[in-house]
């Protein structure tokens, strides 16, 4: 290999192979390096007492970290925190080996399994499938909603456009809704609007704080159900946001038909995520690989609502930027 390893068409493989920084960025985190030092706990020796782990190995950790700017060694052994490090404890609930950090972190080492079946091997090393795994593990599960939810992926800001407009929305349902960011956001762009919350019970438990902030907790209603039992029936639209993407095409087909069972007979389907234009790059996502969840193209995606009583009203990148399918159930049909 040359001397200058800066390559003409600026792909540092060196770089993007490199997986010591990730892992050691994510220990330093979990044992909650940044607050120890922060707490005073600046000496290694100290520093490795407090966090509880082997101070040599430690040392080596945070050696690596501060070779990639991330702490700073003012003296030998004695450790000091920079914005780097900041930023480290800050992302701590996300990052988290003991918690829903860690649960992505090893969902990658399945990459290969993945690659090789199709198939998520998400059970192989955790026990059960991803959404069991949560409800069995409460902590974790509240990680994750946070993650999906404000503190993790900020307050939605934009609006769903309808090809018939909002006006006659009086009822909308949001159908695995985390903790309700977005219904949230929707109520408050249209005042006459009620919503309806559906998402595991765990979960809408932990929508109240983001309904009451966002001064629309009047106008919902929170579901604890699967989204594979009958819905609130009869509302005029109904929204998937960031779920599709997460189920393969048999559930995702269920879920569908389970929203054209209840939006029956005029209510709309709103779809965001889970499907793409045509000429759409292919790209991979973690759901992919922690249950098994697809991306459809639209043509795809109209197969799948065809099985699902379902037509497609309109598709398209709206003023959001998001790319969302509008349906609505087929006339004068109960069931596909
Ligand atoms: C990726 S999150 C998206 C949440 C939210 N729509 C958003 O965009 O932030 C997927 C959601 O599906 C919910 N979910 C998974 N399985 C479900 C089921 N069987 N019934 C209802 N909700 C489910 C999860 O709890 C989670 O809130």
């Amino acid at each position: 290999m040359a001397d200058d390893r800066s390559s003409p068409d600026g792909v540092d493989l060196e770089q993007m192979l490199d997986l010591s920084t990730p892992w050691c960025l994510r220990v330093a985190a979990t044992l909650r390096i940044p607050e120890h030092i922060t707490a005073g706990h600046t000496d290694i020796g100290a520093l490795a007492t407090a966090a509880e782990c082997d101070p040599d190995a430690l040392y080596a950790v945070l050696g690596h970290l501060v070779s990639r700017g991330v702490f700073t060694e003012d003296s030998p052994g004695r450790f000091s925190c920079n914005r780097a490090a900041g930023g480290l404890a800050e992302a701590h609930r996300f990052i988290d080996l003991d918690g829903i950090g860690g649960r992505m972190a090893h969902t990658w080492g399945t990459l290969l399994d993945y690659v090789r079946t199709g198939q998520p091997s998400y059970e192989k090393v955790f026990g059960r499938p991803f959404w069991e795994d949560l409800a069995a593990h409460p902590r974790i599960a509240a990680d994750f909603d946070a993650l999906m939810g404000p503190v993790g992926h900020g307050v939605p800001d934009y609006d769903i456009e309808l090809s018939g407009g909002w006006e006659a929305v009086r009822t909308v349902v949001d159908v695995g809704g985390g903790t309700g960011a977005l219904l949230a956001t929707l109520l408050r762009r249209h005042p006459r609007a009620r919503g309806v919350l559906v998402d595991l019970p765990g979960t809408v438990a932990r929508a109240a704080e983001t309904m009451k902030e966002a001064g629309v907790a009047g106008r919902v209603t929170a579901e604890g159900q699967s989204f594979f039992d009958p819905l609130p029936a009869g509302a005029d639209l109904y929204v998937l946001k960031s779920v599709l993407n997460d189920w393969p095409d048999e559930p995702t087909v269920a879920i569908l038909r389970r929203c054209a069972e209840a939006a029956r007979p005029d209510g709309r389907i709103a779809v965001l995520g889970g499907v793409a234009a045509d000429d759409t790059p292919r790209s991979l996502g973690i759901d992919m690989l922690v249950a098994g969840g697809k991306t459809s193209t639209l043509t795809q995606f109209t197969e799948l609502a065809r099985r699902a009583g379902v037509d497609i009203v309109a598709a398209g990148p709206q003023s959001s930027g998001r790319y969302v399918v509008e349906c609505r159930p087929v006339k004068g049909k109960d069931e596909s």
